[in-house]
């Protein structure tokens, strides 16, 4: 048993008296090239009668890391399934406005949702590995969309970039299952980076793992953002303020209500209704 399988939920919630600037200390700098790869435009989404997010507009820039905070049931896991089309499989969902990806309406008649999901992929709050070998896990996007490469070393590249590989190469055969929980997560991970997308979706990624395997998923997001553009949700406002370029703040009312560089949310957001956010004083 490593730390790693313990899912205690109790270690998603932080004190929010602590600063949630206290810990930005990212090594790294970003290749941020300052162009814009996603642009919502007007999204108004409904499920059914009932209307989750309204009127967000906001661009995303290539290679940086954008996070997306606010309290439960704001419509952020809402507005990151906008973004690859996820919405679609829910009935009663209903997106209005433009998603443009690279300059491309992501809801034009003329796009394959599939296809889509390659360029954009996602990795969710609980690590959702299938019921298959580890090799297979990586190899199976792959294998359906006819890769025409060396798969084996196309499944190895993405275990490497998930900072998995040194653990699990020597069991490839074994069942993805069988790994902890952040190591499922790092699975999913690869799978998601095997098709190399464009854009990687993160929904609450570390949330349901202890706070090791959360550093973990940390550092990596920290490493795929060299490679790649990268949107997460998250509760948590330290790690916002630690992994994120950027960030946008999502209220109830599926209100984006402020969206700027990281820093100056955390050190001086303009809105009231921010600053009580991120200070404790609701969420
Ligand atoms: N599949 C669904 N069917 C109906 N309502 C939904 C569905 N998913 C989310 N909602 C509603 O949309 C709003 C936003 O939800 P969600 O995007 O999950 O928020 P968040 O991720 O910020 O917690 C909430 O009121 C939620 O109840
Ligand atoms: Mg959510």
């Amino acid at each position: 048993m490593s730390s790693e399988e313990t899912t205690d939920p109790t270690t998603e919630t932080e004190s929010l008296a602590d600063s949630p600037s206290a810990g930005m200390e990212r090594s790294t700098e970003r290749r941020g090239t300052g162009r814009t790869v996603i642009e919502a435009q007007d999204i108004n989404v409904y499920y059914g009668e009932t209307q989750a997010l309204s009127d967000i507009s906001m661009s995303i820039l290539e290679g940086e890391v954008t996070a997306l905070i606010g309290p439960s049931g704001c419509g952020k896991s809402t507005f990151l399934r906008c973004i690859n089309r996820m919405n679609d499989l829910i009935d009663s969902c209903r997106v209005d406005g433009r998603i443009l990806l690279q300059g491309k309406n992501v809801y034009d008649d003329d796009v394959d949702p599939v296809a889509l999901r390659r360029r954009v992929g996602m990795v969710f709050q609980k690590p959702n590995p299938f019921p298959k070998s580890i090799y297979d896990n990586v190899s199976y996007g792959l294998k359906i969309q006819g890769y025409d490469g060396d798969i084996d070393k196309r499944v190895e590249e993405s275990l490497r970039g998930a900072a998995l590989w040194d653990e699990v190469k020597d069991q490839l055969d074994s069942s993805g299952l069988d790994l902890s929980g952040g190591q499922q997560q790092r699975l999913c991970i690869a799978r998601a980076i095997a098709p190399d997308p464009e854009v990687i979706l993160m929904d609450e990624p570390a949330s349901a793992l202890d706070p090791v395997a959360t550093s973990k998923i940390e550092d990596l997001i920290d490493d795929l953002a060299e490679d790649y553009t990268v949107v997460i949700v998250t509760h948590n406002m330290q790690q916002a303020a630690r992994i994120s370029d950027k960030t946008a703040v999502f209220l109830t009312g599926g209100e984006l209500v402020e969206f700027d560089e990281t820093n100056r949310i955390f050190e001086n957001p303009k809105s009231d209704r921010v600053e009580d956010y991120i200070t404790g004083k609701f969420g």
